[in-house]
């Protein structure tokens, strides 16, 4: 099939009127979708409107909320950065084929897969990738721990922009190193990297930088301007950049991710970038990633820090092959769909008298919602609150030292609307007062769950 990248395939589809055609076509057809997608409310082709019900398949984000609320009490769950949506269709098909053959003995990694990534970076990002630069891992942490381990002194430390994605924290520590936090600074409701502050930081102690582009929490893509920026400052203190771009492949309308391996070869030649099907697709208990390096003493060295080397999983490598190899279109059609409820989640949010004590404003990636929550902590979260939150976990057992304010404000949200937030104390220095939600689901469940919010917080 010819490859577009990701602008010019959603401009070729619109000016084709391709898209009118397969909403047309209704389910089944055969216009080069793969076989057995359903079409849908979206409009655009593939159906994310359904809900499909995740309740009783040991799901993070589902069953372990109701186990410890009660199915009565959960309206939507929007934690964990997991999609609700159903795998795209042509990769279950795969899943299927490879199920039929009755062997999962020890496999090696056919040039195929390779292939399928090299292709994916090459049509939506233009970045040249060679095999020989990509290694497997069974997931993001597990490579970045490896490289954190070959490259740092013995509990040296790993600078993290603040706020961002909280198991860095436990990933650090799992390497046997500390945290240092490079607080980032909000400017006109953008956050902005702190170069400053960063030169300050860095010292002998200190070999490598996580970059997390886009950030999640906060959504920023940063641009090559400000990637060039940190990459001057950390190539001329000798900090290897570790770039987690696992949500690259998330953009709203108008927005542009730029790798950092494509900003310029001295920046490629510096830093490892690590990447996944996980979030893409919503594979992530399939356990496949990768991370990919041209320098080859980086490599090396992330070799013998040895955590990530897992060899590959039969079903992972299938799944991981045909959603790179055949899912563009599925991850156009899902980022619209995204992009959309980012919209009705912003109109919404901004709708006069809606919402009480919580502002936002529309991301550039991820799927992920940072809401400044400031103005409802102030009201609820009360000293009293605290203290019952407190005896409420202890009484049951939970960890209940350490306890922050956003974590109270988040059991109160469950307690008021049986919406789960993420507590934005667990993104770092800055995260004050804010709360994380994942609006990856069917935009009736994002109506659902914002009717309830917007019920409890208007009855305070
Ligand atoms: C930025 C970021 N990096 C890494 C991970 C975890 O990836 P993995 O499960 O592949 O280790 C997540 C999961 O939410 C994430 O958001």
């Amino acid at each position: 099939m010819k490859k577009f990248n990701t602008q010019s395939r959603r401009n070729f589809m619109k000016g084709a009127g391709v898209t009118a055609l397969m909403s047309a076509a209704g389910s089944g057809s055969a216009l080069g979708m793969g076989m057995g997608q359903s079409m849908g409310g979206s409009g655009k082709g593939y159906n994310f409107d359904d809900i499909y019900s995740r309740i009783g398949h040991n799901s993070v984000k589902w069953d372990a909320a109701i186990r410890r609320y009660g199915r009565e009490n959960i309206t939507v769950p929007m934690g964990i950065a997991d999609m609700d949506f159903k795998q795209p269709p042509f990769v279950v098909k795969a899943l299927q084929e490879r199920a039929k053959y009755e062997q999962f003995g020890y496999e090696t990694l056919p040039d195929s897969f390779y292939q399928s990534i090299i292709d994916w970076n090459k049509d939506r990002y233009g970045l040249d990738v060679k095999k020989e630069w990509i290694v497997t891992s069974s997931a993001l942490k597990p490579g970045m721990i490896s490289s954190m381990r070959g490259l740092n002194p013995v509990k040296g430390k790993v600078i993290l922009q603040t706020p961002t994605y909280s198991g860095f924290t436990g990933a650090i520590h799992k390497a046997g190193m500390r945290v240092e936090m490079n607080p980032m600074k909000k400017i006109n409701g953008r956050w902005h990297m702190d170069l400053e502050d960063l030169a300050n930081r860095l010292d002998y102690e200190t070999k490598c930088l996580i970059l997390c582009n886009p950030n999640n929490p906060s959504g920023e893509c940063w641009t090559a301007d400000e990637l060039r920026a940190l990459g001057d400052l950390c190539i001329s203190r000798g900090v290897t950049i570790l770039a987690d771009e696992i949500h690259c492949d998330f953009t709203n309308k108008g927005q542009k991710f730029t790798p950092y391996a494509s900003i310029g070869e001295k920046y490629a030649n510096s830093s490892i970038s690590y990447r996944s099907p996980s979030k893409t697709f919503g594979q992530a208990n399939l356990k496949v990633a990768y991370f990919v390096c041209q320098n080859k003493d980086l490599m090396n060295a992330t070799m013998i820090g040895g955590g990530h080397d897992a060899g590959c999983n039969a079903f992972g490598l299938i799944a991981c092959e045909t959603a790179f190899r055949d899912g563009a279109q599925w991850v156009d059609d899902l980022n619209d769909y995204i992009d959309g409820n980012f919209d009705y989640l912003v109109d919404f949010v901004n709708k006069s008298g809606n919402m009480p004590g919580i502002e936002y404003s529309k991301p550039e990636g991820t799927y992920l919602a940072w809401l400044d929550c400031n103005g409802l902590m102030e009201k609820v979260i009360t000293d009293d609150y605290r203290r019952y939150y407190h005896d409420k976990m202890r009484d049951q057992g939970r960890r209940h030292s350490g306890l922050t304010k956003e974590m109270a404000l988040s059991e109160w949200i469950v307690e008021n609307s049986g919406v789960q937030l993420n507590a934005g104390s667990s993104y770092g220095i800055g995260a004050e007062g804010f709360m994380r939600m994942n609006i990856a689901v069917p935009r009736s469940s994002l109506e659902t769950a914002l009717g309830h919010l917007n019920k409890a917080l208007k009855a305070v």
